[in-house]
């Protein structure tokens, strides 16, 4: 969203953003007590995006792309910018750790799955769809793990799509399911692609 001011410089930018965090993340508070605070500083940080430089902007024609803007010294938190066109998707996968989402620009669809069975096969999931959201405007998502963080997200819209994400961990592998075969994969991901590489990249 783009404001009539011609002030080139955010009430709330980036820089404060990582530092509310950093303040949240001291705390060393419950991960419910983190997902309510960095969501509300997305929410403080998407509602003004002229902080998202235009190199941060650009997307691909091949699959999302993934904008590493923050990395934390002390790896608890990665920031990230996602640029979807319509029809980009991710395959269902999980996090292991809290996340937050918000939207910088048009809306993405959340696909959320429960586990049903208990977990102790590492290859394999048994998946039940539970809910799909619209996220867009001010509103965020999350990851809540153990039970709040398998989903998969896209862009059903006929617009790109700009998304802000932060993780409470320096992500590096996820889990990719297959609901028909239950079979689980760990990926390997990057941090950010100007022009993607060989494998998807999942948020
Ligand atoms: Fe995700």
């Amino acid at each position: 969203m783009t404001s009539m001011s011609t002030a080139s410089t955010p009430a709330f930018g980036l820089g404060d953003y990582v530092r509310a965090i950093e303040a949240v993340l001291a705390r060393r508070p419950a991960n419910p007590i983190i997902i309510r605070e960095v969501s509300l500083a997305t929410k403080r940080l998407v509602a003004d995006d002229r902080w998202l430089e235009e190199r941060f902007r650009q997307g691909s024609p091949d699959c999302y792309t993934r904008h590493l803007l923050h990395r934390d010294a002390q790896n608890r938190f990665v920031v990230l910018a996602l640029v979807w066109q319509p029809g980009q998707m991710t395959p269902i996968h999980d996090h292991s750790c809290w996340g937050v989402m918000g939207m910088i620009q048009n809306s993405l669809e959340e696909v959320c799955f429960d586990r049903l069975d208990d977990g102790t096969r590492p290859d394999f999931a048994e998946l039940q769809q539970s809910r799909v959201t619209d996220v867009s405007g001010g509103s965020v998502a999350y990851l809540l793990p153990p039970f709040e963080e398998i989903h998969r997200i896209g862009n059903t819209s006929e617009r790109p799509t700009i998304s802000l994400h932060v993780y409470g961990r320096d992500l590096d592998e996820v889990n990719v399911f297959d609901q028909v075969t239950g079979k689980v994969s760990p990926m390997r991901i990057k941090y950010y692609s100007p022009v993607c590489g060989e494998q998807p990249f999942v948020i």
